[in-house]
């Protein structure tokens, strides 16, 4: 470990002691914060936790639609992002105005957003999904009409699998997993023939198709300590397939192509991480009625799961 990368360290579990604050990372995080952090999990495991958490300051070292999940379910707490600019392309695929266009276009269907969005889309949402629970929530609301946001890739899986309703997809993408194509996994298994695929519903349709498993962050972590393979090619953002491999060390881990980087997920360094820690910053802030409206739709998502 580097004098710097230790200082900093220390430093970070002294302020953390000092204010009594909690350190949250999303499995995308660059190793030096997955290490400092005291959760590790996926987006909504997250914002679950810190809700739970006696602590009132957490640092969520993530993207923005996620420290604002945090905010929503925790109003009460102080929940700091500490790379602003840390935001989510896919997330800014959709503003709440088209949001309302699409609900005034099409009267009576449930709109249906992928934990993905920012507060404001939430708040105009009936009820939110995750990558893991997309397909059941669909299935289970009363609505025969559904307006699917913000992901074209994830829309379109669900909508294979819940053919019974009509399903009108936004058609937003993640620049990161649209990046991986049917060529590259044609080459992963000719190089591994034996290995299991674990895409994440953000990869493009023909991939989805081709996969042993579509699965989310914490999907791919659960499945790949349980499956029999010794192999995997994995369809996600690389920092996951770095956390795979530390924590399944008997088995081989590969990139669905070239190993692809969520930009924005590594602008959170030692040293953002000790700035914000110091200075407290910087806070979301969300107007209250959004709060109120963007909750109801995430609680209503586990009725129906
Ligand atoms: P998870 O919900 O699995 O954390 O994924 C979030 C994400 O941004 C995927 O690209
Ligand atoms: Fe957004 Fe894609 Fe980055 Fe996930 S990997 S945070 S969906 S841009």
């Amino acid at each position: 470990m580097s004098i710097n990368r230790e200082v900093l360290n220390a430093e970070i579990q002294r302020l953390k002691k000092e204010k009594g604050a909690v350190i949250l990372a999303h499995n995308y995080q660059i190793p030096d914060i997955q290490n400092v952090a005291d959760y590790l999990g996926d987006s909504l495991e997250l914002s679950r936790i810190s809700a739970k958490l006696v602590e009132k300051l957490i640092i969520f070292c993530g993207v923005k639609f996620m420290a604002e999940t945090a905010k929503i379910l925790s109003p009460q707490k102080r929940i700091i992002l500490p790379v602003l600019e840390a935001g989510c392309p896919l997330a800014d695929t959709i503003e709440p105005e088209e949001v309302e266009e699409l609900k005034k276009k099409h009267p009576g269907a449930w709109v249906v957003s992928y934990v993905n969005t920012a507060a404001s889309v939430k708040a105009l949402s009936d009820v939110c999904c995750t990558s893991s629970n997309a397909i059941q929530v669909v299935r289970g609301i009363p609505a025969k009409k559904v307006i699917f946001v913000p992901d074209k890739n994830l829309g379109w899986w669900v909508k294979k699998n819940v053919p019974e309703k009509e399903i009108i997809v936004w058609q937003g993408f993640c620049y990161v997993h649209e990046q991986f194509t049917l060529k590259d996994l044609e080459e992963a298994k000719k190089n591994f023939p034996e290995a299991e695929v674990l895409a994440h519903p953000e990869c493009r349709s023909e991939i989805l198709e081709k996969a042993d498993y579509v699965v989310s962050t914490a999907g791919m972590l659960k499945r790949a300590k349980e499956s029999g393979a010794k192999v995997f090619i994995i369809g996600t953002e690389e920092a996951l397939v770095y956390r795979l491999q530390k924590e399944n060390p008997q088995k081989e881990f590969y990139s669905l192509g070239t190993a692809r980087t969520c930009i924005n997920m590594k602008k959170t360094t030692l040293n953002e991480l000790h700035r914000a820690l110091s200075h407290e910053i910087y806070e979301i802030e969300l107007d209250e009625q959004i709060i109120k409206q963007a909750k109801t739709a995430l609680e209503r998502m586990v009725e129906y799961i």
